[in-house]
């Protein structure tokens, strides 16, 4: 069953917020976007109103008024492209926030693998993916890049679930058949295979085109991977040219245990490139400690990474260097990295990402040798993380001609964000799903999204649209 098309052809009006290139959002204000009932951008328009847009677009886009459905922005709220997680365990949902003082090795040991092994069982995988994948929409995420676990059928579930809520997803079933708990791994890597098949083959069945739901391959990363498993993922990956996700370079404990796992390679990137892994449409999350060496290895295949701040944050994993990945040509979007990140939201992971570039900046630890100019470079600005968390988010997925801008023949993967607008007479406010962001009304649009960024969470999140198709509203 394909994404079916809405009833409505659909006019939206009001002000439009997006990037148009790292560091420099674009607004669009008094705009018309027009969106036909494929979910596809079909005009953009600014300075127009509903009459404008009735005597003007749309005898052009051959419509009539009755058969458009209409949403304005009210004053204070904009549109603003949906977010990309570039990387979230759904499984890990119901651990967000129970990490204590671990870091990853033993994080994965004492939390992460019987989590994941728990949902072999299918009513829980439903109760926990369902809540995951409407958490996230609530939170602006119109495309999220799925691990699922190593079981087939609540893999395939959980695919089921973001086509029928309509959200556009990445999902795949982990491959582990090498290093891990007992109770947790594949039996083989031909079984390992098999079962990759298996989910690919549910998907093609229930998304034929891969319009909404996509396979991804999804080797967890080296250490739990046998070179077997990997070549045979690499040889699906050119015959099928279906994406691949893994992890990189997170942790130093990690890359010992690639090192010593994998002593004939160079390097914890080289393990991945031997085997066919790394390519232009593989997602490496972390890429914390690479070495000059592997950020060039990965810039040459045309790999991308998912950034992870809260993640890494949370699990002391360190700081990515995203200034120094961005200039090595390599593309970079941001992921909540669930349940390393304790939160599913996009923007805490985007206000993280500008955080830790401020840590970056500082003269402390390794990077109190750098000299200071450089140091003050790595801070990532507010436009910056927005850019990351959309336009940057969608390269790393491969849709940069799809999803996160607003430009014709674009899909409407859009987010209606309200901000808090304080009463002019104290003691007349409407406090009622107002938020955090206060809005005094003398803020203009640039400090509106900084304190939208630093302030905003789901209370923010109005009503978000994938391909035209509005797939959560607030009460
Ligand atoms: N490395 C291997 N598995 C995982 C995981 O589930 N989360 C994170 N953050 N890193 C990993
Ligand atoms: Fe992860």
């Amino acid at each position: 069953m394909a994404p079916l098309n809405n009833e409505k052809n659909q006019l939206f009006l009001g002000l439009f917020i997006h990037s148009i290139k790292l560091g420099e959002l674009q607004y669009l204000r008094d705009a018309a976007v027009c969106v036909d009932k494929s979910g596809k951008i079909v005009a953009v328009e600014s300075e127009y109103d509903q009459k404008k847009a009735e005597e003007k677009l749309y005898p052009t886009l051959g419509w009539s008024a009755s058969d458009v459905a209409v949403t304005k922005a009210k004053d204070g709220q904009f549109f603003f492209p949906g977010f990309i997680d570039t990387h979230i365990h759904a499984p890990q949902y119901p651990n967000a926030g129970i990490f204590g003082k671990s870091t990853l090795l033993d994080w994965l040991n004492t939390y992460t693998f019987p989590m994941e092994a728990s949902l072999s069982s299918l009513p829980k995988a439903r109760r926990v993916y369902t809540r995951c994948v409407r958490q996230t929409l609530a939170h602006g995420t119109t495309t999220a890049v799925y691990y699922a676990t190593i079981h087939v059928p609540s893999t395939n579930l959980l695919a089921d679930l973001c086509l029928s809520m309509g959200q556009r997803a990445f999902v795949g079933r982990v491959c582990m058949d090498h290093i891990g708990p007992d109770y947790y791994l594949d039996e083989s890597p031909a079984q390992s295979l098999a079962a990759t098949r298996e989910t690919i083959d549910h998907i093609r069945g229930i998304d034929a085109s891969f319009a909404l739901v996509s396979p991804i391959l999804t080797p967890r990363f080296a250490p739990a991977c046998s070179r077997e498993a990997m070549t045979a993922l690499g040889k699906l990956h050119r015959e099928t040219g279906i994406p691949i996700q893994t992890h990189i370079s997170e942790n130093k404990d990690e890359i010992e245990l690639v090192r010593d796992t994998f002593p004939e390679a160079a390097s914890y990137a080289d393990v991945y490139d031997a085997h066919g892994l790394l390519g232009a449409h593989t997602i490496l999350a972390h890429a914390i400690h690479l070495s000059d060496a592997e950020a060039d290895l990965v810039a040459s295949r045309g790999s991308k990474v998912s950034h992870c701040p809260t993640s890494n944050s949370a699990l002391t994993s360190g700081e990515a260097r995203v200034r120094w990945l961005l200039e090595k040509g390599i593309a970079v979007g941001l992921g909540t990295d669930v349940s390393g990140g304790y939160s599913p939201s996009m923007l805490l992971a985007a206000r993280h990402a500008a955080l830790v570039s401020n840590h970056l900046a500082m003269p402390l630890g390794k990077w109190a040798d750098v000299p200071a100019a450089e140091r003050e470079r790595a801070k990532l600005s507010v436009e910056e993380v927005l850019h990351l968390a959309t336009r940057g988010s969608a390269e790393v997925v491969g849709l940069s001609d799809k999803i996160g801008g607003f430009e014709v023949g674009m899909e409407w993967d859009a987010q209606l964000i309200g901000l808090g607008l304080v009463d002019e007479t104290p003691g007349e406010d409407d406090m009622t799903d107002h938020g955090n962001v206060d809005i005094f009304g003398w803020e203009g649009w640039e400090n509106r999204v900084a304190k939208w960024v630093y302030n905003g969470d789901d209370r923010n999140v109005k009503k978000v649209w994938v391909r035209g198709r509005l797939v959560h509203e607030r009460a």
